[in-house]
């Protein structure tokens, strides 16, 4: 019989799973997967149209210093390199769904949590790999899938807030959707006080409910994560109820709330958001910064050269 991945599925994991905050431990990291040797390799072969390389400014709270650069021509150890002595974040889409020894440990997650879970039942998962600096973070946002984060090497803070009506309101969450490249959230300091926070080890994973803002400061080493983004019919239906719900605020000054809106209700306004779709009254928000912004170097401070220096510098 193989050892379980999942450790310690309590009561409380299954009662509160996408309800609440949820925390529970792990063997996934004890998988050679995830050795340096096999993240070089990784990062060699995996498609560079799936991969992200981002960096921020310190601190995490203004999603607006996150960007895309350029990792030039570095191999998979200098890149490694990089992201372990500056501050990077790389994101490898679809590593879990394109690599065959990556797919079956996935599969073999999503097996679990289905047998633990009768409620989890996901039609497609994503699987991506998070390769991060020990002073990465990622800012206040919201995720428009379910997600499932699990922790393998290094240290995260993770701070989850509740959706309400000072940390996440309703017209927030609906402009995130109706856009697809906003995900510019308001943060005040003052949230902290109502975030369950969660210092994840190696060998732990945590999930939250659906659009609960969240975010992350990595510490101490090079961190890697994985994450499971899935969207469950729920899911897709409530997005589009509140897709339709941003558009009848926004054009008719109604004050919709997805919280009293039953199934059918709900089913009917996500109906109607595929028929807005086609009249493109949903459209993509042009704001989304496309292209590099940099270039990871490593010679530059934080492993990063902005393209202003570069010019500066000619
Ligand atoms: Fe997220």
């Amino acid at each position: 019989m193989t050892t379980p991945l999942i450790c310690d599925w309590t009561k409380g994991n299954r009662r509160d799973f996408r309800k609440k905050p949820t925390l529970w431990e792990h063997r996934v990291h004890e998988s050679p997967l995830f050795s340096d040797e096999r993240l070089i390799e990784l990062i060699e072969k995996h498609p560079r149209d799936l991969a992200d390389f981002c960096t921020m400014n310190e601190g995490s709270d203004d999603m607006a210093s996150w960007r895309g650069g350029d990792p030039g021509d570095y191999s998979g150890e200098e890149l490694l390199d990089a992201v372990r002595n500056g501050r990077l974040w790389i994101n490898l889409r679809k590593t879990f769904n394109i690599h065959d020894e990556y797919t079956v440990l996935l599969n073999s997650m999503i097996g679990e949590l289905k047998s633990l879970n009768q409620n989890f039942n996901p039609v497609r998962v994503m699987g991506g790999l998070l390769i991060s600096s020990p002073t990465a973070g990622v800012p206040y946002h919201i995720d428009r899938s379910d997600v499932l984060l699990w922790h393998i090497r290094g240290h995260k803070r993770v701070w989850v807030y509740p959706v309400d009506e000072e940390t996440m309101p309703e017209r927030e969450v609906e402009e995130i959707l109706l856009h697809e490249h906003n995900d510019d959230v308001p943060y005040n300091e003052r949230y902290d006080a109502k975030a369950m926070v969660f210092d994840l080890q190696p060998g732990q994973a945590a999930t939250w409910p659906l659009h609960a803002p969240h975010k992350v400061q990595n510490s101490g080493d090079m961190n890697v994560s994985i994450t499971m983004e899935y969207s469950p019919f729920s899911t897709i239906m409530q997005n589009g109820a509140q897709i339709t719900n941003g558009i009848l605020r926004r054009r008719l000054g109604m004050n919709p709330k997805i919280d009293d809106q039953g199934f059918t209700n709900q089913f009917m306004r996500f109906a109607a958001s595929r028929a807005l779709r086609k009249m493109k009254l949903v459209k993509a928000k042009s704001a989304a910064k496309s292209g590099y912004l940099f270039k990871i170097d490593l010679e530059a401070g934080n492993s990063v050269r902005e393209f202003d220096e570069q010019k500066g510098a000619a």
